[in-house]
């Protein structure tokens, strides 16, 4: 079964075919980053506005670079929630209308199902059951994952997601939008006197007996150090990058290890952007070969947001739940919609 798989959630147009037989075909993603890069973060009604412009011709050449027509899609994917709702709606509609004159399925995805499902895109996939981290810019969860639709909470962050952290110390930093990537490159400039480094920060919430996070202490004290230390020169600058990255990795990483211990299993996966983050990944390895457990990784493209990782996620529902064509005509977006609603297809 051929699946057109649709991304508009936020600030990314993403559209990919998988086929349950061959694997993925073709993707094709046109990120806004650049358009909103002078305003600081995404300005929602823009966002709207290019996934318009982009969604149609993405659709094409992702067709044509997999040497397939229309006619050949067997059940359309989208992004339902959550997200901006005008986003979501561009890709909504367009999911719905185009599968209602193709006379096929659709399937509305969770955005955060997709990211969880990601690294099984890779060769060599995780089996089920596993723990899964789930970094991004808007969550921090880590999870119990016994299937498709099963997921269970284990830990929260109490209040700002470690990407969003990411973005708001970069900010203070007056470095631009988004804040991740560029805040982990200015860190690899840090001089880290041998292992002491010159800042020292909390690390939030490390040793408390739960799996949640907090961020937002950590980026109150990167807003001290950079009012004590006024002009800021490019060496402050990536010595405190380092030691925020530092600091919100070993958190991470510790509650990481703590969830496979809890759960007992011996399964670990990390997906969103902040998945993509070296030094994380360079923790994980390290922590999860010391106790004998696997980590997975989607490949750093399909970390962020991305069609392929929706276009999966709807095929595997396809595939479990024989879901059959079912038109009323009528559509909604889901700009909150919390994972735990979800059921096993
Ligand atoms: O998953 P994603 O594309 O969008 C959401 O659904 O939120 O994640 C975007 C977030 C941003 O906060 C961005 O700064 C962060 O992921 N990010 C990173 C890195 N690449 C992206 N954070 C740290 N290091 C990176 N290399
Ligand atoms: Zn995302």
């Amino acid at each position: 079964m051929l699946v057109l798989g649709i991304e508009s959630s936020c600030d990314e147009t993403g559209i990919a075919l998988y086929d349950t037989d061959q694997g993925l075909l073709a993707h094709a993603l046109h990120s806004q980053v650049e358009m909103h890069a002078e305003y600081g973060g995404v300005v929602p009604e823009l966002a709207s506005r290019d996934h318009i412009r982009r969604v149609l011709p993405l659709t094409e050449s992702t067709l044509k670079n997999a040497g397939k027509m229309l006619q050949d899609i067997d059940a359309i994917a989208y992004t339902q929630g959550p997200g901006l709702s005008g986003a979501l709606l561009v890709g909504t509609s367009f999911a719905e209308s185009l599968a209602f004159s193709l006379k096929i399925p659709t399937i509305s995805v969770h955005h955060l199902e997709g990211h969880l499902l990601a690294p099984l895109l890779e060769d060599n996939p995780p089996a089920f059951p596993f723990v899964a981290l789930l970094v991004s810019g808007g969550h921090t969860q880590l999870m119990r994952v016994d299937g498709v639709g099963q997921y269970e909470l284990l830990g929260d962050t109490l209040d700002d997601a470690a990407g969003e952290a990411f973005d708001k110390t970069a900010k203070l930093l007056g470095l631009g939008y988004p804040g991740g990537p560029a805040l982990s490159k200015l860190a690899q400039h840090a001089n880290t006197n041998h292992g002491t480094p010159r800042f020292k920060l909390p690390r939030p919430l490390i040793n408390s007996h739960d799996l949640n996070f907090s961020f937002s202490g950590l980026k109150t004290s990167v807003l001290t150090l950079v009012n004590q230390h006024q002009p800021l020169s490019s060496q402050t600058q990536a010595d405190i990058a380092y030691e925020f990255q530092e600091a919100v990795t070993e958190v991470l990483t510790k509650k990481c290890m703590s969830a496979l211990r809890e759960t007992g299993l011996d399964n670990l996966i990390v997906s969103g952007g902040v998945g993509a983050n070296a030094k994380l990944r360079e923790k994980l390895n390290a922590a999860t070969k010391r106790k004998m457990c696997k980590v997975s990784y989607p490949r750093l493209e399909f970390c962020t947001d991305n069609g392929a990782m929706i276009a999966f996620a709807g095929a595997m529902r396809l595939k479990a739940a024989e879901i059959q064509h079912e038109n009323n005509y009528s559509f909604s977006v889901k700009p909150r919609w919390n994972l735990s609603e979800l059921q096993a297809p």
